[in-house]
């Protein structure tokens, strides 16, 4: 078997809003620390402890959102000549649509896959910013993946739609980017992690 080595840097780039989104909370704390209402609105599970935690956010969730629709659309701008870096390209939707709904979606589903994280991570009894590994590195990766499945599938409810943008970059002959991305990610999110760290962003170095 031939290994296309090109789709690595392609399924960094078509993530690339996700990632955008997963950092985007730690700045948006910086930015408006009192602007920090709950997702789980304080509440407790049967086991007496949060259900999110103070660490979730409707702050981060909107940064998120924001940052990753923001990214993908600018993306979607971005020419590689000569080259087809399967893209965020206008042609998508017949306009911005495209672009705008698979970076929100990708946005949107980092965010929530990180919240479905924590809410299993309280359960085991870990606190807010404890690592839990591989499960910290991975939520955003599964979640931005999942939504952006749900929105290429709505997308295609479009009159005149384009190909499906999940199983044209991600499906079929294309499954190995999905590897490069699970494999690949703990090991950006420990750079970043703690590059973070030593800027005084985060607290912890994970
Ligand atoms: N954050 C937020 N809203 C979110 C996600 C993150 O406000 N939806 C902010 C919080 O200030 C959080 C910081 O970004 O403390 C780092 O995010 P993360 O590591 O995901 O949260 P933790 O505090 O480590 O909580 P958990 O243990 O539940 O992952
Ligand atoms: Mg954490």
């Amino acid at each position: 078997m031939r290994i296309d080595w090109f789709m690595i840097p392609q399924a960094l780039w078509l993530f690339l809003p996700a990632y955008v989104a997963n950092m985007a909370p730690v700045f948006a704390m910086r930015l408006f620390p009192n602007w920090n209402r709950r997702l789980d609105g304080g509440r407790v599970w049967k086991d007496g402890r949060p259900l999110l935690g103070a660490g979730k956010t409707w702050r981060g969730l909107w940064a998120g959102c924001l940052a990753a629709t923001a990214t993908a659309y600018a993306q979607s701008f971005i020419r590689f000549s000569d080259v087809d870096f399967s893209d965020f390209g206008h042609e998508l939707a017949g306009g911005a649509i495209g672009p705008l709904a698979i970076g929100f979606a990708l946005g949107f589903g980092a965010i929530i896959g990180d919240a479905v994280k924590s809410f299993f991570k309280r359960r085991t009894g870990r606190l807010g910013g404890a690592p839990w590994v591989p499960f910290d590195q991975l939520d955003f990766v599964v979640g931005g993946l999942l939504f952006a499945y749900l929105g290429a599938l709505i997308l295609q409810l479009l009159p005149r739609g384009p190909p499906n943008w999940w199983a044209s970059e991600f499906g079929g002959a294309q499954w190995p980017k999905l590897v490069v991305l699970l494999v690949l990610t703990p090991l950006l999110h420990l750079v970043v992690n703690v590059v973070g760290y030593k800027l005084r962003l985060k607290k912890v170095p994970w």
